[in-house]
C-alpha cells in the first residue's frame, strides 16, 4: 500500500490587516482580523472570525481558534493554546458550533508560554503564568499562575 495523503499548505488567506503588521511564516491564518503594529510569530494558526487588536505580540507555536478576540496591546506566549470546544457532550463537537464557547482577552493581557485558556473572559491588566490552565473568568487585574490559574499576587 503506497496511498497518497492530500497536502495542503499553510496560507495567510482573506485577512484583514491593520497598518504595519509582520507575520513570520509558515503560519496558517484566515478569515480573521489583525490590528496595527501586531507581530505574529511562525508555526501560528489563527482561525477564522478571530479579532486580534493593535499592539500585540502572538509568539511561535501558538493556536487562537475560532471565537476567541483578543484586544489590544496584549502579548501571547510561545506555544498558547486556546480552546471552544470543552467536549461538553462527552466528545468533541466535530465543528457543531452549537457547543462552542466563546473567549474574550481584554487589553494589556500578558500570557505565559504554553499556557492553556479555556472559553473565559480574561480582563484588562493580567499575568497568565507560564504553563497555567485558565478555566473561569478572570475579572480582578493581577498575577494567576497554575492550573486551575490562582491569583498570587496584585500587578
Ligand atoms: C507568573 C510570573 C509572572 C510570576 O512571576 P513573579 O511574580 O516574579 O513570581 P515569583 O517568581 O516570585 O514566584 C511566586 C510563586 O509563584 C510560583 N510561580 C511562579 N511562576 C509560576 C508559574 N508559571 N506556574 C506556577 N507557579 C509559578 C513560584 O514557584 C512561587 O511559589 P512559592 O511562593 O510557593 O515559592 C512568572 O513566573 C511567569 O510565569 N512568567 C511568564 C513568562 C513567560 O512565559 N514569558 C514568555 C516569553 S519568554
Amino acid at each position: 500500500m503506497n496511498n497518497r495523503p492530500k497536502l495542503d499548505k499553510s496560507r495567510i488567506k482573506d485577512v484583514s490587516f491593520g497598518c504595519n503588521v509582520r507575520v513570520i511564516k509558515p503560519s496558517n491564518i484566515y478569515g480573521c482580523s489583525i490590528g496595527n503594529n501586531t507581530f505574529v510569530g511562525p508555526f501560528v494558526e489563527i482561525q477564522k472570525g478571530v479579532v486580534i487588536g493593535e499592539n500585540c505580540k502572538i509568539q511561535s507555536h501558538s493556536f487562537i481558534c475560532e471565537l476567541v478576540n483578543i484586544g489590544d496591546d496584549v502579548f501571547i506566549g510561545h506555544g498558547v493554546m486556546f480552546i471552544n470546544d470543552l467536549f461538553s457532550q462527552g466528545f468533541p463537537a466535530n465543528g457543531n458550533k452549537d457547543f462552542w464557547l466563546e473567549t474574550k482577552i481584554e487589553n494589556k493581557v500578558s500570557v505565559g508560554s504554553n499556557a492553556t485558556i479555556l472559553p473565559v473572559r480574561i480582563c484588562s491588566n493580567v499575568v497568565i503564568g507560564a504553563g497555567a490552565v485558565v478555566t473561569k473568568d478572570i475579572n480582578e487585574p493581577g498575577v494567576y499562575v497554575g492550573n486551575p490559574a490562582k491569583k498570587i499576587r496584585e500587578l
